[in-house]
């Protein structure tokens, strides 16, 4: 099958401080060019939705496409920008994608049509009362943390994506709209190397990983 990366870089890094995020460099490298370098030696073609007036940097074995203003829109656009078989969807926010995560996703998505990066909760949970008092403790067993990327048979993506347009269903994440329609999901297991660039704290981490960064 012919397999496109599309990769969000559309999101301006409010929380992070540091202006668009995906710019914004750890080890001498930015978010971006990171996640493009990971990912192109897997794929056919790499699209990138950034923020409105933003170019690609020289050099970057990427297309660049305009975003929109949620997360959900931009992966949309990005979806609508290709006519691959299989979509990876990665956050440029998570710059460090394992090989192995990588070949496991795309396969299963193949195979089964959806998948996700994903790993098991190792803390205890607690649902909050009164915002930060202890209330109720729930169960860890079976609950899994969702990364990206996430594989799907394009056109199952894109029929998701419509049909939430359609009904004004707003998601964080596109395996979620998979699953909503009732379709089959599979879990793949992540890595804690793919967590989320959102805080300054996650900055200070970012740059640990990528010291040692191996792939
Ligand atoms: N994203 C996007 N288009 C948007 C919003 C977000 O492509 N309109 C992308 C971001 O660039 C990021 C990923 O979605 O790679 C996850 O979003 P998040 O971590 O929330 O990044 P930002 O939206 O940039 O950060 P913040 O919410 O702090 O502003
Ligand atoms: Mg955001």
């Amino acid at each position: 099958p012919k397999i496109a990366a599309l990769i969000p870089a559309a999101g301006s890094g409010t929380r992070l401080g540091r202006g668009p995020k995906a710019f914004v460099e750890v080890g001498g490298l930015s978010l971006l060019a990171r996640s493009v370098v990971c990912l192109s030696p897997y794929v056919d073609e790499v699209l990138v939705a950034l923020p409105a007036g933003m170019q690609l940097p020289n050099g970057m074995q990427a297309r660049a496409i305009a975003g929109g203003d949620t997360r959900q829109a931009s992966v949309l656009a990005l979806l609508q920008a290709t006519d691959a078989d299989v979509v990876l969807i990665h956050d440029a926010a998570r710059p460090f994608l394992p090989t192995r995560v990588i070949r496991e996703v795309a396969d299963a998505a193949w195979a089964v049509g959806a998948a996700t990066a994903a790993l098991p909760v190792a803390d205890t949970l607690v649902q909050a009362k009164e915002n930060t008092d202890w209330g109720t403790l729930t169960p860890r067993e079976g609950l899994w943390a969702v990364q990206t990327p996430q594989g799907f048979r394009r056109t199952a993506l894109l029929a998701a994506h419509e049909s939430a347009q359609q009904e004004g269903h707003a998601a964080t994440d596109d395996a979620g709209l998979i699953a909503r329609l009732g379709q089959r999901v599979a879990l793949i297991p992540g890595d804690a190397r793919l967590f989320k660039v959102t805080t300054p704290g996650d900055l200070a981490l970012a740059e640990a990983v990528a010291a040692v960064w191996d792939g």
